[in-house]
Order: structure tokens, then sequence, then C-alpha cells
């Protein structure tokens, strides 16, 4: 029983060895210690058949081993334990020399970067920025402006209308008109950028959505040469070079006399070209002197005050600007299209 008691030895110290972490250590305190089965206990059990005069011999023996075995497994697990946690410390300590993750940045979607610059540039000739809302009254989207009840672009075809209230989705931005008008008194300036709705299908060039920017200027004594004078800066500062100009006659309820600004074209300088269908020309936006019956629609005296309004899409200054054919390119939100800008 002694050598066997001095090979349990021995095959412990191999195994104690072997041991390389703390599941391993577990493993090895059951083999030796388990209640069921454990090896130390075994030969506990058996030192009964042991010779009476044998006994207390290999009882010392057995339980030196068993101390022995015991304190090995106790120094060796706080060991590994200390190791694990030095190990654990170093994963988790910050290294400040490594480089820094680039984030992720996004961009301006094409709509937005026109909206701000023509923001920008009526801003810098003392314009104030208001949006107005989407969701409008007759009175506002019509009315005021002098649409008669009969108007065409009335008609049902045109307007989308929401349930409540007689309310609708603005048609244009001229509703701004009538908002600011009745907010501030005169001598007042406004630039508003935002999205329109019209019943239309969608194709290449239209889109029941769509946005527009609206600008308007009240004041003593102005006339159809501050709007040329005006205009004509805004569309060279945003389309950039030596365009030149005409004034077309046109016809708008809330404006008198009304027209549209064309810009010679700016792929073909003029000559003519697939772009302007051969005219030289491209239309760039309506504008005309503010109707005496919008100013009196909103208690301003058409006998002191006068002023003039226009209106553009944004949307098609996107397309020829950045040379986008189709317009639902600008409202897919495909991110190879978007991260270009
Ligand atoms: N509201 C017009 C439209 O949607 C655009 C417009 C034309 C606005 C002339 C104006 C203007 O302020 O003077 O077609």
């Amino acid at each position: 029983m002694i050598d066997e008691i001095s090979r349990a030895g021995a095959e412990f110290d191999a195994a104690l060895d072997a041991a390389s972490d703390s599941r391993a250590l577990d493993e090895l305190r059951v083999h030796w210690f388990g209640r069921k089965g454990g090896a130390i206990p075994a030969l506990f059990a058996r030192l009964k058949d042991v010779p009476k005069e044998q006994k207390k011999e290999v009882g010392d023996v057995l339980n030196k081993l068993r101390d022995r075995i015991q304190s090995a497994l106790d120094e060796k697990s706080s060991r590994i334990a200390a190791d694990e946690a030095a190990r654990k410390e170093l994963r988790e300590t910050i290294d400040v020399t490594l480089p820094a993750r680039k984030p992720q940045l996004g961009s301006l979607h094409p709509i937005t970067l026109v909206r701000q610059q023509m923001e920008d540039i009526f801003r810098e000739m003392g314009y104030s920025v208001d949006p107005g809302p989407e969701i409008e009254s007759d009175w506002y989207n019509f009315e005021a402006l002098n649409f008669t009840p009969d108007h065409p672009a009335r008609d049902t075809q045109d307007t989308f209308f929401v349930d409540v209230d007689k309310l609708l989705l603005r048609t244009h931005t001229s509703n701004v008109q009538i908002r600011a008008m009745e907010q501030y008194e005169p001598p007042v300036k406004v630039i508003s950028c935002g999205r329109v709705y019209r019943r239309d299908e969608i194709t290449m060039r239209r889109s029941p959505m769509f946005h527009q920017a609206e600008g308007f200027l009240v004041d003593r004594g102005i006339h159809i040469g501050h709007m040329r004078a005006t205009l004509e800066h805004f569309v060279r500062k945003l389309f950039g070079g030596e365009p030149k100009f005409r004034l077309r006659p046109s016809f708008f309820p809330f404006t008198e006399p009304s027209a549209e600004l064309d810009m010679s074209c700016l792929f073909c300088g003029g000559n003519g070209c697939g772009t302007c269908s051969q005219t030289g020309w491209m239309e760039i936006l309506g504008c005309g002197m503010i109707h005496p019956q919008v100013l009196r629609n909103v208690n301003i005296d058409p006998e002191q005050w006068s002023g003039f309004a226009f209106g553009m899409g944004i949307d098609r200054v996107a397309m020829l600007k950045y040379d986008i054919p189709n317009i639902r390119t600008l409202f897919e939100n495909d991110l190879r299209v978007l991260s270009q800008f």
C-alpha cells in the first residue's frame, strides 16, 4: 500500500505539471478529492484492510500525501488566478498609441446643397429665411394669392387634399408670401425653400413631391428694375459664369405683370443643343410684381408699397448643376449616388 501511495503521489505531480488553467485544476481537484470516486477518499477507505501493526504508518503517509496535494492545488490555483487577472487587465488597457478609427461621415443631399446655396445668396442680400408650412389652407395656398375660385390650378387633378378642415398639401411655396406679409410689417424680404406637392405621374422630370424656392420683397418704390437686378445677380451666383438673360411675358394670378426669366443655355452658351431643345435658352424661374390685390389681402396699402416675387424649382437646378438626368435619382436615396456629394 505504501508503494501504491507513493505512485499516486508521482501521478499527481505529473498531472499538476500538465494542468495549465483553472479549469484543468478544477478537474484535478475532483479527480483527487471528489466525494464519489475521488482517489484520496478511495485510499482512505482501504485503510480498514491494512494489518493493525502497519495502520499507523500507512495512515501517516496517506495523511501527508493528502496535505501535500491539497496545498499544491491551492498554491497553483492562486497563481493561475493571478496570471489570468493580469492577462485580463492587459487586454483591457487602452493602447493610446493606436491610430484613431475614422468615423463614417455622411454628406449633404444635392437638394440640400442647392437649397443652402440659394438661401445663402439671399441671406447676403438681407433676406430672412422662412420655410413655411407644407399643410396649408385654401386661403394661403390659393385665395389670398388671387386665384379665382375656378382657376385651373385649383383643379383636383393638381392638388392633394387633406381630409381635415379643408386643408391641402401646398402646391407651391407662394403660401409663404402671404404668411410672411401677415407676420411682418413692410419693408420685408423673405426667401423660402421647401417641399411642394402636386398630383402628377412620376416621370423623368416630374414627381408628385418636389422642391421650390420662393422669394419676395416689399418696400417703397420697388419697380421691375429691382426685380431684374436681384434675379440676375442671384442666377449668376448660383450657376457661375456670365450668362445672358431675358424676361418673357407670362401669367400668374398673384403677379402683374408676370414674367419668366430665361438664361442662355449653360451647356451650349446659347448656340442651341439637346438640353435647351436647340433654343439656346433655359427657363429658370417665374416672377413678377406682386399684384395690388394680394397686398390688399394682407392689409398692405398698394399705394404706398410695392414689391416683386419669384419662384423656381430646386430639383431642376440640382439636376442641371450635378448633371442628373432623372428626377427619381434624387429621391431613391441610393448611397452609391449620395456618397458622391
Ligand atoms: N408659384 C408658382 C408656381 O408654382 C411659381 C411662381 C411664379 C412664384 C411667379 C412666384 C412668382 O412668386 O412671382 O408655378
